[in-house]
């Protein structure tokens, strides 16, 4: 498997002035070669370039929010993969939940995006989690361990067979998975690291019924609220391959520690 992943998700923060400074006191204070684990900046697009120029002499990586399913023509307002990865970007991420529930983004949809930006050859955070009704519609119906699972695993396994169902055992290297409950974005509730480990192991199974050849490598990150005051624990989780970091991404302190807290 590769190295740990860390990405920063600033959402829709930061104007150019801000995100010049970020990303460029960030790269100071990891210097240039810092590649203990892979670090993605991930601003608006209007951003993109200014951190793309902050970055360039280092291993930080460019990754976008978004990307349409289209490969061109009269989407207005909308971005393609391929004018990604000409602004620069190695990485997208795709189906975040405020994407699913806030723009009603739906699973073909995400597919879409999934399998055009892979052509393209840029890497994919897919995002998958379950909400609070779902987790706690697991919990109520379940008279056993089994049925729990089920009930639990359910919204996973639906998310990531649609995203990944057309894709072969080369491509799907090019993937991460972050699981990130619905209920932990942003709302500073994080997920136990027996809950993480137990989504997480499950995603495991799934990727190697899917891709006996190379589910093993694909890496499993965490996402929902990870702070400098609980990254800690979150790495501890064997089964934890990196982080998606969305507010704690946005001050350079707490992002450079929680970088160092999984690369070292
Ligand atoms: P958060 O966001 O860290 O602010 O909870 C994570 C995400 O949405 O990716």
């Amino acid at each position: 498997m590769d190295k740990k992943l860390v990405v920063g998700n600033w959402k829709m923060n930061l104007l150019r002035e801000e995100a010049r400074e970020l990303s460029g006191a960030l790269v100071n204070l990891l210097g240039e070669g810092y590649d203990a684990c892979q670090v993605v900046l991930a601003p608006p697009y209007t951003a993109l370039e200014v951190v793309r120029n902050c970055i360039s002499a280092s291993n930080v990586d460019l990754g976008a929010q978004n990307v349409f399913g289209e490969v061109r023509g009269a989407f207005t307002g909308e971005v393609s993969a391929s004018m990604l990865v000409d602004a620069g970007c190695r990485w997208v991420i795709i189906g975040h939940s405020e994407r699913r529930h806030i723009l009603g983004e739906t699973n073909e949809q995400i597919r879409e995006k999934v399998s055009l930006s892979i052509s393209c050859g840029l890497k994919i955070i897919l995002c998958v989690g379950e909400t609070e009704a779902q987790r706690e519609e697991a919990i109520r119906k379940s008279e056993d361990v089994l049925t729990r699972r089920r009930f639990l695993f359910s919204p996973i396994r639906t998310q990531m067979e649609s995203a990944l169902r057309s894709l072969d055992e080369k491509q799907v290297s090019d993937i991460a998975i972050a699981y990130e409950p619905v209920w932990a974005i942003g709302t500073g509730k994080t997920a136990t690291s027996l809950e993480i480990a137990e989504i997480h192991q499950y995603i495991r199974e799934l990727l190697t019924e899917m891709f006996p050849g190379s589910g093993n490598n694909v890496r499993i990150l965490y996402g929902g609220s990870v702070k400098t005051c609980n990254i800690e624990d979150i790495v501890s989780v064997e089964e934890v391959d990196g982080v998606l970091v969305g507010g704690a991404s946005l001050s350079v302190d707490s992002f450079f520690k929680i970088i160092k807290s999984v690369g070292g």
